[in-house]
Protein backbone atom coordinates (compact mmCIF):
# COMPACT_ATOMS: atom_id res chain seq x y z
CA UNK A 1 0.00 0.00 0.00
CA UNK A 2 1.49 3.37 -0.66
CA UNK A 3 2.10 5.73 1.74
CA UNK A 4 0.14 8.49 1.48
CA UNK A 5 0.92 11.79 3.19
CA UNK A 6 -1.84 13.93 4.03
CA UNK A 7 -1.34 16.98 6.49
CA UNK A 8 -2.70 15.04 9.59
CA UNK A 9 -0.04 12.23 8.85
CA UNK A 10 2.70 14.57 8.52
CA UNK A 11 5.21 14.18 11.53
CA UNK A 12 7.91 16.52 12.59
CA UNK A 13 11.16 14.95 14.00
CA UNK A 14 12.02 17.17 16.78
CA UNK A 15 16.41 16.17 17.38
CA UNK A 16 17.31 16.93 20.35
CA UNK A 17 20.91 18.14 20.92
CA UNK A 18 22.37 18.48 24.49
CA UNK A 19 21.81 22.83 24.53
CA UNK A 20 17.95 21.70 23.56
CA UNK A 21 18.02 19.37 26.56
CA UNK A 22 18.00 22.11 28.48
CA UNK A 23 15.07 23.75 27.03
CA UNK A 24 13.26 20.56 27.42
CA UNK A 25 12.92 18.60 30.13
CA UNK A 26 11.86 15.60 28.59
CA UNK A 27 13.39 15.31 25.04
CA UNK A 28 12.35 11.51 24.36
CA UNK A 29 8.81 12.21 24.81
CA UNK A 30 9.50 15.16 22.10
CA UNK A 31 11.05 12.62 19.76
CA UNK A 32 7.26 13.04 17.51
CA UNK A 33 5.43 15.83 17.33
CA UNK A 34 2.04 15.77 15.38
CA UNK A 35 -0.32 17.71 13.45
CA UNK A 36 -3.72 16.75 15.01
CA UNK A 37 -5.91 14.28 12.86
CA UNK A 38 -8.55 16.65 14.19
CA UNK A 39 -9.32 19.97 15.98
CA UNK A 40 -10.92 20.50 19.37
CA UNK A 41 -13.87 22.15 17.73
CA UNK A 42 -14.43 18.45 15.31
CA UNK A 43 -15.29 16.40 18.74
CA UNK A 44 -18.62 15.15 18.43
CA UNK A 45 -20.74 15.11 21.50
CA UNK A 46 -23.07 12.05 22.57
CA UNK A 47 -24.92 13.34 25.71
CA UNK A 48 -22.48 14.67 28.40
CA UNK A 49 -19.62 13.69 26.81
CA UNK A 50 -17.27 14.54 23.77
CA UNK A 51 -15.66 11.75 21.41
CA UNK A 52 -13.07 11.86 18.31
CA UNK A 53 -15.00 11.77 14.97
CA UNK A 54 -14.23 8.43 14.95
CA UNK A 55 -13.67 5.46 17.31
CA UNK A 56 -12.46 1.99 17.22
CA UNK A 57 -14.15 -1.31 17.50
CA UNK A 58 -12.76 -3.56 19.32
CA UNK A 59 -14.84 -7.33 18.73
CA UNK A 60 -11.89 -8.82 17.51
CA UNK A 61 -9.58 -8.39 20.58
CA UNK A 62 -10.71 -12.06 22.11
CA UNK A 63 -12.79 -13.56 19.40
CA UNK A 64 -11.04 -16.31 17.77
CA UNK A 65 -13.85 -17.98 15.65
CA UNK A 66 -14.48 -14.94 13.29
CA UNK A 67 -11.41 -12.74 13.80
CA UNK A 68 -8.38 -15.27 14.61
CA UNK A 69 -7.67 -13.56 17.86
CA UNK A 70 -4.79 -14.88 19.51
CA UNK A 71 -3.09 -13.75 23.10
CA UNK A 72 0.21 -13.18 21.01
CA UNK A 73 -1.32 -10.43 19.49
CA UNK A 74 -1.75 -8.12 22.66
CA UNK A 75 1.51 -6.27 22.56
CA UNK A 76 0.63 -4.99 19.00
CA UNK A 77 -3.19 -4.30 20.24
CA UNK A 78 -1.62 -2.42 23.03
CA UNK A 79 0.51 -0.26 20.41
CA UNK A 80 -3.16 -0.30 18.52
CA UNK A 81 -4.49 1.43 21.45
CA UNK A 82 -1.65 3.88 22.81
CA UNK A 83 -1.54 5.11 18.98
CA UNK A 84 -5.10 5.97 18.71
CA UNK A 85 -4.88 8.10 22.30
CA UNK A 86 -1.86 9.59 20.84
CA UNK A 87 -3.99 10.38 17.69
CA UNK A 88 -6.83 12.13 19.61
CA UNK A 89 -9.54 8.67 19.25
CA UNK A 90 -11.10 8.29 22.88
CA UNK A 91 -14.02 6.11 21.84
CA UNK A 92 -13.56 2.74 22.09
CA UNK A 93 -16.25 0.15 21.73
CA UNK A 94 -16.98 -3.82 23.10
CA UNK A 95 -19.22 -5.77 24.80
CA UNK A 96 -19.87 -8.13 27.82
CA UNK A 97 -20.13 -10.71 25.08
CA UNK A 98 -16.99 -10.20 23.37
CA UNK A 99 -14.23 -13.07 23.60
CA UNK A 100 -15.45 -16.36 22.37
CA UNK A 101 -15.65 -19.58 25.12
CA UNK A 102 -12.90 -19.11 27.66
CA UNK A 103 -11.56 -15.66 26.25
CA UNK A 104 -15.85 -14.04 27.32
CA UNK A 105 -14.71 -10.26 28.22
CA UNK A 106 -11.39 -10.38 27.23
CA UNK A 107 -12.09 -7.38 24.94
CA UNK A 108 -13.01 -5.19 27.89
CA UNK A 109 -10.15 -6.88 29.91
CA UNK A 110 -7.66 -6.28 27.58
CA UNK A 111 -9.22 -1.99 27.30
CA UNK A 112 -8.97 -2.49 31.28
CA UNK A 113 -5.54 -3.26 31.35
CA UNK A 114 -4.30 -0.75 28.50
CA UNK A 115 -5.96 2.04 29.86
CA UNK A 116 -4.57 0.94 33.31
CA UNK A 117 -1.40 0.79 31.98
CA UNK A 118 -0.95 3.65 29.37
CA UNK A 119 2.25 5.67 29.73
CA UNK A 120 2.24 8.16 32.52
CA UNK A 121 5.22 10.01 30.72
CA UNK A 122 2.90 10.57 27.82
CA UNK A 123 0.46 11.98 29.70
CA UNK A 124 2.37 14.57 31.44
CA UNK A 125 4.17 15.66 28.44
CA UNK A 126 0.63 16.04 27.02
CA UNK A 127 -0.05 18.64 30.06
CA UNK A 128 -3.22 16.80 29.91
CA UNK A 129 -3.28 14.07 32.79
CA UNK A 130 -7.38 14.03 31.46
CA UNK A 131 -6.33 11.91 28.76
CA UNK A 132 -7.21 8.92 30.77
CA UNK A 133 -10.34 10.27 31.88
CA UNK A 134 -11.23 11.55 28.54
CA UNK A 135 -11.36 7.82 27.39
CA UNK A 136 -15.16 6.73 26.63
CA UNK A 137 -15.42 3.13 26.67
CA UNK A 138 -18.49 2.41 25.30
CA UNK A 139 -19.37 -1.30 26.42
CA UNK A 140 -22.96 -3.38 25.34
CA UNK A 141 -24.98 -5.77 27.57
CA UNK A 142 -26.26 -8.77 25.96
CA UNK A 143 -29.78 -9.66 26.48
CA UNK A 144 -28.73 -13.34 27.08
CA UNK A 145 -32.09 -15.43 27.96
CA UNK A 146 -31.00 -15.78 31.78
CA UNK A 147 -30.76 -12.05 32.04
CA UNK A 148 -34.39 -11.20 32.91
CA UNK A 149 -34.26 -8.60 36.12
CA UNK A 150 -32.69 -5.25 35.60
CA UNK A 151 -30.92 -6.58 38.82
CA UNK A 152 -29.29 -8.51 36.07
CA UNK A 153 -28.46 -6.05 34.21
CA UNK A 154 -26.85 -3.90 36.56
CA UNK A 155 -24.69 -6.70 37.70
CA UNK A 156 -23.79 -7.24 34.41
CA UNK A 157 -22.64 -3.52 34.15
CA UNK A 158 -20.90 -3.85 37.71
CA UNK A 159 -18.96 -7.30 36.09
CA UNK A 160 -17.97 -5.05 32.96
CA UNK A 161 -16.77 -2.27 35.00
CA UNK A 162 -14.22 -4.77 36.86
CA UNK A 163 -12.85 -6.26 33.28
CA UNK A 164 -12.60 -2.61 32.15
CA UNK A 165 -11.09 -1.79 35.95
CA UNK A 166 -13.39 1.68 35.59
CA UNK A 167 -15.51 3.54 38.11
CA UNK A 168 -17.91 4.55 35.48
CA UNK A 169 -18.79 3.07 31.81
CA UNK A 170 -18.85 5.54 29.16
CA UNK A 171 -21.90 4.39 27.50
CA UNK A 172 -23.70 1.58 28.62
CA UNK A 173 -25.29 0.44 25.59
CA UNK A 174 -28.39 -2.46 25.48
CA UNK A 175 -26.64 -4.80 22.68
CA UNK A 176 -29.91 -5.61 20.75
CA UNK A 177 -33.24 -6.04 21.33
CA UNK A 178 -35.45 -8.74 22.92
CA UNK A 179 -39.05 -7.30 21.91
CA UNK A 180 -39.17 -10.15 18.25
CA UNK A 181 -38.72 -12.81 19.81
CA UNK A 182 -38.65 -12.38 23.89
CA UNK A 183 -41.00 -9.08 24.44
CA UNK A 184 -41.31 -9.77 27.98
CA UNK A 185 -37.93 -9.52 28.69
CA UNK A 186 -37.45 -6.26 26.81
CA UNK A 187 -38.81 -4.06 30.17
CA UNK A 188 -36.03 -5.91 32.27
CA UNK A 189 -33.74 -4.21 29.73
CA UNK A 190 -34.91 -0.95 29.57
CA UNK A 191 -35.12 -0.86 33.39
CA UNK A 192 -31.87 -2.19 33.96
CA UNK A 193 -30.41 0.59 31.60
CA UNK A 194 -32.61 3.34 34.10
CA UNK A 195 -31.14 1.38 37.19
CA UNK A 196 -27.37 1.51 36.17
CA UNK A 197 -27.68 4.94 35.03
CA UNK A 198 -29.34 6.15 38.25
CA UNK A 199 -26.72 4.30 40.34
CA UNK A 200 -24.15 6.27 38.45
CA UNK A 201 -22.51 3.08 37.24
CA UNK A 202 -22.81 4.53 33.12
CA UNK A 203 -22.13 8.47 31.91
CA UNK A 204 -24.97 7.86 29.40
CA UNK A 205 -26.91 5.03 27.87
CA UNK A 206 -27.33 4.18 24.33
CA UNK A 207 -29.12 0.96 22.51
CA UNK A 208 -27.54 -1.15 19.37
CA UNK A 209 -29.10 -3.16 16.66
CA UNK A 210 -32.70 -1.10 17.44
CA UNK A 211 -35.12 -0.20 14.63
CA UNK A 212 -36.79 2.88 14.12
CA UNK A 213 -40.49 1.53 15.89
CA UNK A 214 -38.14 0.25 18.88
CA UNK A 215 -35.81 3.29 18.91
CA UNK A 216 -39.33 5.51 19.12
CA UNK A 217 -40.42 3.28 21.87
CA UNK A 218 -37.19 3.07 24.15
CA UNK A 219 -36.32 6.50 23.88
CA UNK A 220 -40.44 7.80 25.04
CA UNK A 221 -39.73 5.18 28.22
CA UNK A 222 -36.36 6.22 29.20
CA UNK A 223 -37.58 10.12 28.97
CA UNK A 224 -40.09 9.31 30.86
CA UNK A 225 -37.93 7.92 33.34
CA UNK A 226 -35.52 11.01 33.32
CA UNK A 227 -32.56 9.37 31.58
CA UNK A 228 -31.82 11.21 28.10
CA UNK A 229 -31.03 8.21 25.60
CA UNK A 230 -27.41 9.59 24.10
CA UNK A 231 -26.46 6.89 21.49
CA UNK A 232 -27.87 4.24 19.24
CA UNK A 233 -25.76 1.88 17.28
CA UNK A 234 -26.58 0.28 14.13
CA UNK A 235 -25.08 -1.50 11.12
CA UNK A 236 -24.23 1.51 8.77
CA UNK A 237 -21.74 1.65 5.69
CA UNK A 238 -21.73 1.82 2.00
CA UNK A 239 -22.82 -2.24 2.56
CA UNK A 240 -25.14 -1.91 4.41
CA UNK A 241 -27.03 1.47 3.81
CA UNK A 242 -30.77 1.29 3.13
CA UNK A 243 -33.85 2.96 4.00
CA UNK A 244 -34.03 1.93 7.83
CA UNK A 245 -30.89 3.04 8.09
CA UNK A 246 -31.74 6.52 6.93
CA UNK A 247 -34.90 6.27 8.57
CA UNK A 248 -32.79 5.05 11.90
CA UNK A 249 -30.71 8.26 11.15
CA UNK A 250 -33.60 10.81 10.60
CA UNK A 251 -34.98 9.75 13.95
CA UNK A 252 -31.45 9.79 15.66
CA UNK A 253 -31.09 13.92 14.78
CA UNK A 254 -34.43 15.22 15.64
CA UNK A 255 -34.22 13.04 19.18
CA UNK A 256 -30.59 14.56 19.46
CA UNK A 257 -29.43 10.89 19.68
CA UNK A 258 -26.09 10.21 18.15
CA UNK A 259 -25.64 7.48 15.54
CA UNK A 260 -22.93 4.84 15.82
CA UNK A 261 -21.79 3.78 12.91
CA UNK A 262 -20.63 -0.35 13.35
CA UNK A 263 -19.04 -2.52 10.65
CA UNK A 264 -18.24 0.73 8.85
CA UNK A 265 -15.55 -1.60 6.28
CA UNK A 266 -18.50 -4.51 5.68
CA UNK A 267 -16.43 -7.57 7.72
CA UNK A 268 -12.96 -6.30 6.00
CA UNK A 269 -14.85 -6.12 2.52
CA UNK A 270 -14.77 -2.02 1.76
CA UNK A 271 -11.02 -2.20 2.08
CA UNK A 272 -10.69 -3.51 -1.59
CA UNK A 273 -7.71 -6.32 0.01
CA UNK A 274 -10.51 -9.38 -0.20
CA UNK A 275 -11.44 -10.50 -3.65
CA UNK A 276 -13.33 -13.80 -5.12
CA UNK A 277 -10.24 -14.80 -5.05
CA UNK A 278 -8.58 -14.16 -2.13
CA UNK A 279 -11.27 -14.36 0.84
CA UNK A 280 -10.91 -14.44 4.58
CA UNK A 281 -10.28 -17.24 6.37
CA UNK A 282 -13.26 -18.86 8.34
CA UNK A 283 -17.03 -18.05 8.43
CA UNK A 284 -16.03 -14.43 7.01
CA UNK A 285 -14.65 -15.85 3.78
CA UNK A 286 -18.40 -18.22 2.78
CA UNK A 287 -20.06 -14.64 3.20
CA UNK A 288 -17.51 -12.96 1.04
CA UNK A 289 -17.74 -15.04 -1.56
CA UNK A 290 -21.68 -14.60 -1.95
CA UNK A 291 -21.68 -10.72 -1.94
CA UNK A 292 -17.98 -10.05 -3.66
CA UNK A 293 -18.76 -11.07 -6.78
CA UNK A 294 -21.44 -8.32 -7.01
CA UNK A 295 -18.90 -5.23 -5.63
CA UNK A 296 -17.36 -4.01 -8.30
CA UNK A 297 -19.17 -1.40 -9.04
CA UNK A 298 -19.17 0.21 -5.76
CA UNK A 299 -15.42 -1.17 -4.97
CA UNK A 300 -14.69 0.79 -8.33
CA UNK A 301 -16.15 4.41 -7.59
CA UNK A 302 -14.25 3.90 -3.83
CA UNK A 303 -10.98 3.33 -5.54
CA UNK A 304 -11.66 6.11 -8.48
CA UNK A 305 -12.05 8.34 -5.59
CA UNK A 306 -9.21 7.12 -3.23
CA UNK A 307 -6.51 7.64 -6.31
CA UNK A 308 -8.08 11.02 -7.03
CA UNK A 309 -8.11 11.96 -3.20
CA UNK A 310 -4.73 10.18 -2.67
CA UNK A 311 -6.70 8.19 0.14
CA UNK A 312 -6.85 4.26 0.69
CA UNK A 313 -10.19 2.32 0.15
CA UNK A 314 -10.97 1.94 3.09
CA UNK A 315 -10.07 5.80 4.44
CA UNK A 316 -12.92 6.81 2.02
CA UNK A 317 -15.49 3.82 3.36
CA UNK A 318 -14.91 5.26 6.60
CA UNK A 319 -14.93 9.21 5.51
CA UNK A 320 -18.17 8.14 3.70
CA UNK A 321 -19.59 7.48 7.09
CA UNK A 322 -18.40 10.75 9.18
CA UNK A 323 -20.03 12.12 5.80
CA UNK A 324 -23.15 11.01 6.56
CA UNK A 325 -23.58 12.12 10.05
CA UNK A 326 -22.15 9.20 11.81
CA UNK A 327 -19.49 8.05 14.03
CA UNK A 328 -17.97 5.14 12.46
CA UNK A 329 -16.19 2.73 14.80
CA UNK A 330 -14.01 0.55 12.80
CA UNK A 331 -12.57 -2.66 13.77
CA UNK A 332 -8.58 -2.96 13.97
CA UNK A 333 -5.80 -5.83 14.40
CA UNK A 334 -3.12 -4.33 13.71
CA UNK A 335 -0.66 -1.14 13.97
CA UNK A 336 -0.92 -0.51 9.89
CA UNK A 337 -4.39 -0.98 9.67
CA UNK A 338 -5.05 1.64 13.25
CA UNK A 339 -3.09 3.69 10.96
CA UNK A 340 -4.43 3.83 7.67
CA UNK A 341 -7.61 4.25 9.52
CA UNK A 342 -6.56 7.44 11.32
CA UNK A 343 -6.11 9.05 8.08
CA UNK A 344 -9.80 9.25 7.67
CA UNK A 345 -9.86 11.76 9.89
CA UNK A 346 -8.61 15.36 8.93
CA UNK A 347 -10.51 15.50 5.23
CA UNK A 348 -13.83 14.98 4.37
CA UNK A 349 -15.17 14.03 1.06
CA UNK A 350 -16.95 16.53 -0.81
CA UNK A 351 -21.16 16.28 -1.53
CA UNK A 352 -20.46 14.92 -5.37
CA UNK A 353 -18.38 12.35 -3.76
CA UNK A 354 -20.86 11.06 -1.31
CA UNK A 355 -23.30 11.29 -3.81
CA UNK A 356 -21.32 9.31 -6.83
CA UNK A 357 -21.02 6.71 -3.54
CA UNK A 358 -24.54 6.56 -2.73
CA UNK A 359 -25.29 5.99 -6.57
CA UNK A 360 -22.18 3.09 -6.19
CA UNK A 361 -24.06 1.46 -3.45
CA UNK A 362 -27.61 1.73 -4.60
CA UNK A 363 -26.53 -0.21 -7.50
CA UNK A 364 -24.88 -3.26 -5.77
CA UNK A 365 -26.78 -6.11 -5.97
CA UNK A 366 -25.71 -7.32 -2.93
CA UNK A 367 -25.81 -5.61 0.39
CA UNK A 368 -24.63 -7.17 3.95
CA UNK A 369 -27.01 -9.31 5.74
CA UNK A 370 -28.88 -7.67 8.55
CA UNK A 371 -27.75 -8.37 11.97
CA UNK A 372 -30.05 -11.29 12.89
CA UNK A 373 -30.66 -9.24 16.33
CA UNK A 374 -32.05 -6.02 14.22
CA UNK A 375 -35.38 -5.28 14.77
CA UNK A 376 -37.51 -2.40 13.08
N1 LIG B 1 -23.60 -3.63 17.89
C1 LIG B 1 -23.33 -4.72 17.24
O1 LIG B 1 -24.11 -5.66 17.19
C2 LIG B 1 -22.02 -4.78 16.49
C3 LIG B 1 -21.85 -5.72 15.45
C4 LIG B 1 -20.64 -5.74 14.78
C5 LIG B 1 -19.62 -4.86 15.12
N2 LIG B 1 -19.81 -3.97 16.14
C6 LIG B 1 -18.73 -3.03 16.55
O2 LIG B 1 -18.23 -2.37 15.40
C7 LIG B 1 -16.81 -2.57 15.31
C8 LIG B 1 -16.38 -2.55 13.86
O3 LIG B 1 -17.07 -3.49 13.08
P1 LIG B 1 -16.42 -4.84 12.59
O4 LIG B 1 -15.18 -5.10 13.36
O5 LIG B 1 -17.51 -5.83 12.60
O6 LIG B 1 -16.09 -4.62 11.06
P2 LIG B 1 -15.40 -3.50 10.19
O7 LIG B 1 -15.00 -2.36 11.01
O8 LIG B 1 -16.30 -3.27 9.06
O9 LIG B 1 -14.12 -4.30 9.65
C9 LIG B 1 -13.02 -4.48 10.49
C10 LIG B 1 -12.02 -5.46 9.90
O10 LIG B 1 -11.57 -5.02 8.62
C11 LIG B 1 -10.15 -5.24 8.51
N3 LIG B 1 -9.53 -3.90 8.45
C12 LIG B 1 -9.78 -2.83 9.26
N4 LIG B 1 -9.10 -1.74 8.85
C13 LIG B 1 -8.39 -2.13 7.77
C14 LIG B 1 -7.50 -1.45 6.91
N5 LIG B 1 -7.22 -0.16 7.07
N6 LIG B 1 -6.96 -2.15 5.88
C15 LIG B 1 -7.25 -3.44 5.69
N7 LIG B 1 -8.09 -4.14 6.48
C16 LIG B 1 -8.66 -3.50 7.51
C17 LIG B 1 -9.75 -6.02 9.75
O11 LIG B 1 -9.97 -7.42 9.57
P3 LIG B 1 -9.01 -8.40 8.71
O12 LIG B 1 -7.64 -7.83 8.75
O13 LIG B 1 -9.15 -9.73 9.35
O14 LIG B 1 -9.62 -8.38 7.33
C18 LIG B 1 -10.77 -5.53 10.75
O15 LIG B 1 -10.93 -6.37 11.85
C19 LIG B 1 -16.60 -3.89 16.04
O16 LIG B 1 -15.26 -4.07 16.42
C20 LIG B 1 -17.55 -3.74 17.19
O17 LIG B 1 -16.98 -2.93 18.19
C21 LIG B 1 -21.01 -3.91 16.82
Amino acid sequence: MALLISYSSLTVHISCSASSQNTFSSPSILKKLKFPRFWPWQKVKIGPLSVSPMGFGTWAWGNQLLWGYQESMDNELQQIFNLSLENGINLFDTADSYGTGKLNGQSEKLLGKFISEFPVLLLEFQGNKQVRDNIVIATKFAAYPWRITPNQFVNACKSSLERTQLEQIGIGQLHWSTANYAPLQERALWDGLVAMYDKGLVRAVGVSNYGPKQLLKIHDYLKARGVPLCSAQVQFSLLSIGEDQIEIKNICDSLGIRVIAYSPLGLGMLTGKYSPTNLPSGPRGILFRQILPGLEPLLNSLRQIAQKRRKTISQVAINWCIGKGTIPIPGVKSIKQAEDNLDALGWQLNSDELLQLDYAALESPRKMVQNIFQTR
